[in-house]
């Protein structure tokens, strides 16, 4: 018989890890949320308040060492996933990490060999998968709705923020293509049918944020993405939206096309007047795609209780960083590059 719950030891309460810590404690069934570790004394009191009964370390290797401990979620900086990963595999948890794998491509690399020798298992999340919308687009285009899915274009822009505040993690966030379009190209691959990317080509402008000039970074991106089978993607991502965080998706096929989310409403509500028809908009990734956040939780706690296979994997996390690596390397360069 499988196991009833799954006991869990979360790294990172920062602006997502909090979201997750409170998922993993109240809307997960088989989750037993045990413990939770930061470096930061605020975090750590917020935990002790927020989540009651759970064991707070501040070091995640002291959270490794509990042994009551099944599984690791890391929503830690990016630049920690690849190294925590292979620490709690060798320290026997199963691990779910929040994306990008990593920044760096032989880091990816790496980790999936060292996953592929462990007896315990690891997941990269994409929490777009996860999302009613998209599922229902992929189970449409699965069942031929569209007939042969040949094209998509994807875009992940967020609401302008006046204050600048993203520019903190704007340097260690691996640049526009890696910290936003890195959804986006997982979206296509899987919509797509898991295609291999032959040619990328991307430019870019600071349409708002001066500084990120200094850093070979961009507000506002745009990049082709060629497939050895002939299909492709287009993505968009921008920092500087003046409506909203407006995720959308259109995939085209040779008998229609399915878009999903094109008008980022915050809810069903339309106003009409003089002014004209309008809606208002979902400000930020984390109201459009929050029940995502659950189903994504609950499918990795499902499937290492059940012992069943995740539904990406750790080589679809590979392949969206080596995109995303060479989209960056194309902004610098100007040039296109081949894969
Ligand atoms: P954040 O900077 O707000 O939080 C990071 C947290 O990690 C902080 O609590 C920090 O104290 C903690 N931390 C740092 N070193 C640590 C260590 N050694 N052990 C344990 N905790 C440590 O970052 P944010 O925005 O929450 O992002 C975290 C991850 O989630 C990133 O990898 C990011 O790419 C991803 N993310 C994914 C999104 C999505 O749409 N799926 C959206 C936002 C972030």
């Amino acid at each position: 018989m499988s196991k009833q719950t799954l006991r869990i030891g979360l790294a990172g309460l920062g602006r997502l890890g909090r979201r997750y810590a409170e998922n993993l404690a109240r809307a997960v069934p088989r989750a037993e949320l045990v413990a939770v570790s930061s470096p930061v004394e605020a975090e750590r009191a917020w935990a002790s308040e927020a989540l009651g009964d759970v064991r707070v370390y501040d070091s995640f290797e002291a959270m490794l060492a509990d042994e009551a401990i099944d599984a690791v979620f890391l929503v830690t900086p990016t630049s920690l996933h690849a190294t925590q990963i292979e620490q709690a595999l060798d320290a026997g948890k199963h691990v779910f990490c929040e994306k990008p794998l990593s920044l760096d491509l032989d880091d990816c690399r790496r980790v999936a060999k060292h996953a592929a020798k462990s007896a315990s298992r690891a997941m990269v999340g994409f929490v777009r998968r996860f999302d009613e919308s998209y599922r229902h687009a992929a189970r449409h285009i699965e069942a031929g709705g569209i007939g042969r899915p040949f094209m998509v274009y994807s875009q992940t822009t967020d609401l302008a923020d006046p204050s600048g505040a993203f520019l903190e993690f704007a340097p260690t966030s691996g640049g526009i293509f890696l910290d936003c379009s890195v959804h986006d190209i997982d979206l296509a691959r899987w919509l797509l049918g898991r295609p291999v990317a032959k040619r990328v080509y991307s430019t870019g402008t600071v349409a708002m944020y001066p500084p990120l000039e200094a850093l070979g970074d961009v507000d506002n991106g745009v990049a082709i993405c060629e497939f050895a089978d002939g299909r492709m993607a287009m993505f968009y991502a921008s920092r500087t939206q003046a409506h909203g965080h407006d995720t959308h998706t259109d995939v085209v096929g040779t008998a229609g096309k399915v878009s999903i989310g094109r008008n980022p409403r915050a809810d069903r509500v339309e106003i009409s007047d003089a002014a004209g028809v309008r809606n208002t908009v979902v400000p930020s990734f984390y109201e459009r795609f929050a029940p995502a956040f659950v189903t994504q939780a609950r499918h990795f706690v499902d499937a290492v209780l059940d012992e069943t296979p995740f539904e990406l994997t750790i080589d679809d996390a590979v392949e969206a960083t080596r995109i995303a690596v060479a989209l960056r390397e194309s902004l610098r360069s100007g040039q296109p590059v081949d894969l």
